[in-house]
């Protein structure tokens, strides 16, 4: 009997949690999670209502419950050292130890490593301090067009770009300066072009890739508004999204291999976990937008449904770094993932109000941040249930999400356009003028 620890109470979790759920390995599932998601709670023997960062109740829970292994769903608990404190009881985890995971919570860390380790991928970038802002706005004077990362930890949120949330130079030094107050800031060259995650499992040494997602940040159609923490995501059957060819997907793995072999050199740690790389693919070829220590949210409800192996056989390898033994499949199917968020997310979220799900017929459904009280789902003020239609093909897989979709009820919003052909044309399109392709 397995008994698995899982970290973490978002629609990552969810989906984290639906895989190990599928199992054959007699097993029993335990969560620790701040708020009662419904969808994780009815898949566990029991659950701890508790804040994950909260490290020494989260190792005692383990410790109690008798943990195998624990299965660290997002980036806060890594980043405050979980895995580290778990070995020290003798509990391997899924999610890197503190070092290794600062190839997430340290973006300026991440950039100087890919620089030092001849990592390809890497953008025009320069690191400041508090202090610099003299340096910094010469620096976006010199790049004309830049992006301006915090280097922390901000939920994807706190990175602004030019010609997005930030209209000339002018705004980019005024968020420079404001942005160094408090931290150091990231200023890099603004990457054109279309974005694709790739995620993987790493059991320190090797990686076991997941087919190519590609999230939608805006809040509102047609790629307008202001960024989220995503608000759907599609793959397409097979490896590659609709505008890759073999030889990106072939770059990607290349970086993210390298990525772990350095990271060891660098740290002395192994990294054992999921490692999310999110690229763009612009006119000039690859190149890395960032890395996160976890899987993405929702690109993992787009790839762990269609994982075919056994998740807690993989999970074993990762902490016993034996990969390379088991073969890692994912069926040749396309998903769609399509977010229903509160009515004025992100900026003014309806909160604490009811939501319903009725019918899913053929699709998966995710919870996220809402809370179940009573019986009764609320809403958080963030992204609360994702829907996720699976089929041979984008086109069927999207009509499945929305029939779901229409049957989330309360004050809430989507975006229709994701996984539909007109937006999936335009990113294909997009890409054709950026490789110069004129057929
Ligand atoms: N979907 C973006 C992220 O998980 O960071």
């Amino acid at each position: 009997m397995k008994k698995i620890l899982l970290v973490g109470g978002g629609g990552r979790e969810h989906a984290i949690a639906h895989a190990i759920s599928r199992s054959k390995r007699e097993h029993e599932l335990y969560a620790v999670m701040s708020k009662k998601n419904p969808g994780i709670a009815v898949l566990c023997e029991d659950f701890l209502l508790n804040s994950e960062t909260d490290v020494d109740k989260v190792t005692e829970y383990a410790k109690n419950i008798g943990a195998d292994i624990a299965v660290i769903g997002p980036e806060a608990p890594l980043a405050a050292g979980l895995a580290d404190a778990l070995e020290v009881i003798g509990i391997q985890s899924v999610g890197p130890k503190r070092a290794a995971a600062k190839l997430e919570f340290d973006k300026a860390w991440t950039r100087k490593f890919m620089q030092k380790h001849h990592i390809a991928g890497l953008p025009a970038f320069r690191v400041f301090s508090t202090g610099q802002e003299a340096q910094a706005h010469d620096y976006i004077d010199e790049l004309g067009d830049v992006a301006l990362k915090p280097a922390g930890l901000t939920g994807g949120k706190g990175v602004k770009v030019m010609g997005d949330q930030l209209p000339d130079l002018d705004a980019a030094k005024a968020y420079a300066s404001e942005l160094l107050k408090g931290d150091m800031v990231v200023i890099e060259e603004n990457l054109k072009g279309e974005e694709v995650t790739v995620q993987a499992f790493v059991d320190g040494t090797h990686l076991a890739y997941a087919p190519s997602v590609q999230d939608h940040k805006r809040a509102y159609e047609g790629d307008l508004g202001p960024n989220t923490g995503g608000m759907g995501s599609y793959n397409d059957a097979g490896t590659l999204l609709p505008f890759m060819v073999e030889g990106d997907y072939i770059e990607a793995k290349g970086i993210m291999e390298d990525v772990i072999a350095k990271v060891k050199e660098e740290t002395g740690e192994e990294y054992k976990g999921i490692l999310y790389g999110q690229f763009i693919l612009t006119a000039a070829g690859i190149r890395v937008i960032e890395f996160n220590a976890r899987f993405g949210d929702p690109e993992a409800m787009n790839v762990l449904p269609l994982l075919e192996t056994d998740f807690i056989d993989i999970a074993q390898a990762v902490a016993a770094g034996t990969l390379d033994t088991l073969d890692v499949r994912f069926s040749e199917k396309a998903s769609v993932c399509k977010y229903a968020v509160p009515a004025g997310y992100p900026k003014d979220p309806v909160k604490d109000a009811p939501i319903e799900v009725g019918d899913m017929g053929k699709a998966l459904l995710f919870f996220s941040s809402v809370y179940e009280a009573d019986g009764v789902v609320y809403t958080t003020g963030s992204r609360a249930a994702a829907v996720v239609g699976i089929a041979d093909t984008i086109a069927e897989a999207e009509v499945i999400a929305e029939q779901a979709l229409s049957n989330v009820k309360g004050p809430l919003e989507c975006r229709h356009d994701i996984g539909k052909k007109e937006l999936i044309q335009k990113r294909i399109d997009h890409m054709k003028v950026l490789r110069g392709d004129n057929s």
